[in-house]
């Protein structure tokens, strides 16, 4: 898969890009990462990208003819390239949105600053993505985001492909089972018994129970669109009812 950044930052992706699996990826080429400045697309000498708002008020507005040009330069270049704004007015970023972008050969990621982008920018992208609903100083640590959330999920990139699968519990609004590693105990708090038991069918059993309850007291409302069996739904409603007396 391919990504580009254009940002005003572009030396504050070296690290992250480099790191763990995402740099790897990059390494053996299962990843390609382009950073782009649109500064360099800036006329003047003073290669200006931002000016005060018409109208008035406070802040900085980027400005919209260095993002038109480097992006029209992209798209000449890269016909089929998907370019996607990060704004905290963006669709919020959900699993199965990470899921749909991992599908496209290649996404570019448009990090705006400073107060906000002229609205033109807008008709400019196929899409527009927020990573929560808080107020980032800038795209970019949404871009890195993005860039986590989407690439884990291109094959190849992860290296084992059944953490991911797994995962899909969660596109099927399950929140993950708790998980355990040496030491047996730690504390006083024991790893519970069946997790040792080497009883395959018991261990999903209770993984599967331990997902339903965490989620019914965490996050309800990701239950409703969940597809339980009677058994399960069973088990469920006892629980919740032993934990209320
Ligand atoms: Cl994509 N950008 C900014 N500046 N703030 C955000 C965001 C994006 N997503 C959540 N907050």
């Amino acid at each position: 898969m391919r990504w580009t950044v254009l940002t005003l930052f572009p030396e504050a992706f070296r690290a992250p890009l480099a790191a763990g699996l995402f740099g790897k990826a990059v390494e053996n080429g299962v990843l390609e990462v382009e950073l782009i400045n649109y500064r360099d697309f800036a006329e003047g000498r003073h290669k200006v990208v931002d000016d005060t708002p018409f109208g008035g008020g406070s802040g900085m507005v980027i400005k919209v003819e260095p993002v038109a040009r480097a992006l029209e330069d992209l798209r000449r270049k890269a016909p089929g390239v998907h370019v996607v704004l990060l704004t905290p007015q963006g669709a919020r970023l959900s699993q199965a949105g990470a899921r749909r972008l991992s599908e496209r050969g290649h996404v570019a990621l448009l990090c705006g600053r400073y107060e906000g982008v002229d609205e033109r920018i807008r008709h400019l992208v196929d899409e527009e993505l927020s990573i929560g609903d808080y107020v980032l100083s800038g795209g970019e640590p949404a871009a890195w985001v993005v860039m986590d959330a989407v690439s884990r999920l291109v094959p190849g990139v992860l290296g084992c492909g059944e953490s991911v699968q797994e995962e899909s519990f969660f596109e099927e609004s399950l929140l993950e089972y708790p998980q355990y590693t040496r030491p047996r105990e730690f504390a006083g708090m024991q790893v519970p018994e069946v997790l040792l038991s080497g009883d395959h069918q018991a261990i999903a059993r209770w993984r599967r129970r331990q997902a339903l309850r965490r989620t019914a007291r965490r996050r309800p409302e990701l239950l409703e669109s969940l597809s339980m069996t009677e058994e399960e739904r069973t088990w469920l409603s006892e629980q919740e009812q032993a934990e209320g007396e």
